[in-house]
């Protein structure tokens, strides 16, 4: 566990006063603050929709919200709203996030205030309920400290915070304590006091705590502070005096915001670590810290990991797959003991249970290799299935086929199914053979056990079982090695 719970801590009214549970059995609500453009960043992009581990840094928190039950989940947007709120709709679907738009970003509370509307129709009908609040910029934050941010919350019907002691607490509003340990406020930087500026226990500016609390304080926040801005933290203060706050302390890398490319590539590297360091308890990397493998992957049991792979999107891999170095799987089925051997990449597709690819082989979207069928060096797929135990081992170009079980397909087959204006289809029955460096012009199709003879260019059907051949016929010069070495003697001496 990351964190550590506090007694929350009053004024007038304590959690003890009040009746415990008020908010426990209501529900829970999610506001991410997304607002903001991310000036350090230095970039065309809003920040967060820059990627971490493959997926824009605002699905985190969201994905996370989800994940605790929140609903509905309010995202507060402002900067390219358009572009943040499309991908969180391919993500979560039309109706799993709320957008509001904050036009102009006056401060963190201002944001809250925005969003409180939108939550307005999930407490109508019930008593209670709480609020919680997370940062579009903070993706390491662990499930775990959520879930005991939300169960403080809950327990004590207080403001519960995250807090955390940075090596350099230097930007962050600072928590400000009593003597006894309190949490009485939070102080920003630029209003800090050079005293209040030795403080080295900072706020990470995520909240939960009871809905009418999150109404009532946000509703009658000011502006009056060095940056003219709506704070949200001035609600600590008025928690302290009221409901209570209770300070739950983070680990500071899991509640870092990132703000430029430094902490982006940082922030990567540690969410792979943590990635890898769990899937470790089943799987073994030759070389973890290589070895990328994003957040919606999922690997079975004794599968192998070679180095500096790369698992994207929703990868799958069975138990007992070998993935060799330097290969790159996106949104890839991977079949029970298949092999994929170093340098393939493979993008939309699926290779069946003990397969094998590679090396060197390229799956482009709309692959289909059959269980036990063989994809060797240099050989290129395109929406195209290949058969149970089919075999297209070396320099191979398969595009807009459909091929049957236990086919060869041979050394330098070429499907040419682009016309320059259409794509056509090839079709290759079972146990068909096809020799090496055969053009297939599609659309055609090769029947049930056919033969093509190497070096056959293929411009109509072929009936099962029988043989196709389209070579000229073979002729023999005897002695023309010699009779040309003899003319280029002669030559040589004349001139
Ligand atoms: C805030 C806290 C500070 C805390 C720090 C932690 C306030 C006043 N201060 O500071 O105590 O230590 O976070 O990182 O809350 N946003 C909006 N609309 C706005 C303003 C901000 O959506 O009008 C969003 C931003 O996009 C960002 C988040 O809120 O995701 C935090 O905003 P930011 O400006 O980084 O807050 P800080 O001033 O750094
Ligand atoms: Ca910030």
């Amino acid at each position: 566990m990351a964190s550590r719970k506090k007694q929350p801590s009053g004024g007038g009214r304590g959690p003890g006063r009040r009746a415990a549970g008020a908010a426990g059995a209501g529900p829970l609500a999610a506001i991410v603050l997304a607002a903001g453009k991310g000036t350090r960043m230095r970039s065309a992009r809003a920040k967060v929709l820059h990627e971490l581990c493959g997926r824009p840094l605002v699905v985190y928190p969201v994905e996370l919200a989800r994940a605790v039950g929140a609903a509905p989940i309010v995202a507060v947007l402002g900067h390219q709203r358009e572009a943040v709120e499309a991908v969180l709709r391919a993500r979560l679907g039309p109706t799993g996030v709320t957008v509001v738009e904050q036009t102009e970003q006056r401060g963190t509370g201002h944001a809250v205030r925005l969003a409180m509307p939108a939550l307005a129709s999930a407490f109508a009908a019930s008593e209670g309920g709480l609020v919680m609040v997370l940062y579009g910029d903070v993706p390491l934050l662990r499930r775990e400290t959520l879930e005991a941010l939300v169960g403080t919350a809950r327990r004590y019907s207080c403001l519960a915070m995250i807090t955390a002691t940075p090596p350099d607490p230097t930007g962050y509003g600072r928590v400000l304590r009593d003597e006894r340990g309190h949490v009485i406020g939070i102080v920003e930087q630029k209003d800090a006091s050079p005293e209040e500026l030795e403080i080295g226990e900072i706020n990470a500016g995520i909240y939960c705590g009871p809905a009418d609390f999150f109404r009532e304080a946000t509703a009658t926040l000011s502006a009056r502070n060095a940056q003219k801005e709506y704070y949200l933290t001035d609600i600590v203060a008025r928690a302290a005096g009221s409901i209570g706050v209770s300070a739950i302390e983070a680990d500071f890398k899991d509640v870092a915001g990132i703000n430029d490319r430094q902490q982006l590539a940082e922030a990567e590297a540690a969410m792979r670590a943590r990635i890898n360091k769990a899937l470790m308890a089943h799987v073994t990397f030759r070389d973890p810290a290589s070895a990328v493998v994003e957040p919606d992957v999922e690997l079975g049991v004794d599968v192998e990991l070679g180095r500096n792979v790369a698992l994207r999107g929703r990868t799958r891999v069975d138990h007992g797959a070998r993935i060799g170095d330097g290969v790159i799987l996106t949104n890839v089925e991977v079949g029970a003991g298949a092999e994929v051997r170093p340098y393939s990449v493979a993008t939309d597709a699926a290779i069946g249970p003990g397969a094998i690819i590679g090396p060197f082989a390229h799956l482009r979207p709309g692959t289909r290799v059959g269980p036990e069928a063989h994809v060797g060096n240099f050989v290129e797929l395109k929406k195209t299935a290949l058969g149970k135990g089919s075999k297209a081992n070396h320099l191979t170009y398969l595009g807009d086929a459909t091929i049957g079980e236990g086919v060869n397909v041979g050394a330098g087959t070429i499907t040419c199914n682009y016309n320059g204006y259409e794509k056509f289809q090839t079709v290759i029955e079972d146990q068909a053979f096809i020799g090496s460096d055969t053009q297939l012009i599609a659309p055609v199709k090769v029947g049930r056990r056919a033969v093509i003879g190497a070096g056959t260019t293929v411009t109509s059907d072929v009936p099962a079982g029988a043989l196709a051949l389209s070579r000229v016929a073979q002729v023999e010069k005897a002695g023309y090695a010699q009779k040309v070495a003899k003319k280029y003697a002669e030559k040589r001496k004349s001139g």
